[in-house]
């Protein structure tokens, strides 16, 4: 897409977002359809993936839902056949995606596979899926939503903070190989955001919630950027702009982070309480359906 291209000009084409029915890819749906976008809205909770959808149409856009679940490779394709019916997916927003908070030694397995099958492998599917076409036709662009906690590989998120610097990684590696393409791939890296994530970061029995949420922002900022980086693609954006400086923590305090990163752990409250609970039968409460 031509950076320099007005608004106007995205009337029409059709955008994929994945998690679209809560949180910032919510929020993502209602500020791309005020453009004109035509959405495909996909996560599992149908009732409200159909409500993302209403408002979509309330803010005079159009929006097919498709209920999948992105860790299943099965569902997947699913979604990749029934989008390629609607025509050429020319922005494709890999949002769904969840974390977890805790020792990553009481993490359990299944949840730590289900999070790399979801943050890692319905990116990269998707992503590789489309790609081919996209460059074919000259024209289309990839937007990962990350996180700053790809540059912060600290004590309680081994895996959230692996699966974003995987994320990190690979679409760099691929703005780079679009050069010349037309076809983009673009980073969006917020800080906390307001949302049912720090929710749904707390497993039943193991996970805790995630700290820093009272610095939280709206989820419509970020899908503010996430809509500037659609009209003008760029390699990274952080949301706000002041965590880029999040780069350097690590090269320039790590060695400190070393230090007093594990006593913020095991100053979370309830450690000690769940300490006992979490040797039992672990069943989280991600693996529950939920509301
Ligand atoms: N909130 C933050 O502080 C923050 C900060 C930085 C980055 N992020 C990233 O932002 C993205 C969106 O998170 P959010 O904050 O908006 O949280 P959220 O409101 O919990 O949204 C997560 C979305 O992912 C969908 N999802 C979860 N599991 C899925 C599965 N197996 N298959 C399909 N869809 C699935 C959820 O829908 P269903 O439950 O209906 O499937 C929901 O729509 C995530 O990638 C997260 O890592 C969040």
């Amino acid at each position: 897409m031509n950076p320099s291209k007005p608004a106007e000009s995205f009337k029409g084409r059709l955008a994929l977002i994945t998690g679209a029915s809560s949180g910032i890819g919510e929020a993502a749906a209602v500020r791309l359809a005020r453009e004109g976008l035509r959405l495909i809205l996909v996560a599992r909770r149908r009732e409200k993936l159909q409500s993302v959808a209403a408002r979509v149409e309330a803010a005079g856009g159009q929006a097919h839902v498709i209920v999948a679940d992105l860790t299943n490779e099965t569902d997947r394709a699913r979604v990749l056949a029934s989008a390629q019916q609607m025509g050429a997916v020319e922005v494709l927003i890999n949002n769904a995606g969840f974390g977890w908070y805790g020792y990553g030694s009481r993490m359990p397995v299944t949840l730590a596979r289900e999070m790399l099958a979801l943050n890692v492998g319905a990116a990269v599917d998707l992503s590789l899926s489309v790609l081919p076409q996209m460059v074919a036709r000259g024209r289309g662009h990839i937007i990962n939503v990350s996180s700053i906690a790809g540059n912060l590989p600290n004590q309680g998120i081994a895996m959230y903070a692996g699966t974003k610097s995987f994320l990190d990684s690979f679409t760099t590696a691929l703005h780079r190989e679009l050069r010349g393409t037309r076809v983009h791939a673009s980073l969006i890296k917020p800080g906390p955001v307001r949302t049912a994530f720090f929710d749904y970061s707390e497993g039943e029995t193991s996970g805790r919630r995630i700290p820093a949420e009272r610095f939280a922002i709206g989820a419509e900022e970020v899908a503010e950027r996430i809509w500037g980086l659609v009209c003008r693609p760029r390699r990274v954006v952080y949301v706000p702009r002041v965590l880029m400086l999040s780069q350097w923590v690590e090269p320039a305090v790590g060695w400190l982070i070393d230090r007093l990163g594990p006593l913020l752990l095991r100053r979370q409250p309830a450690y000690e309480r769940v300490e006992e609970r979490e040797l039992s039968p672990q069943r989280t409460r991600r693996t529950q359906r939920r509301p």
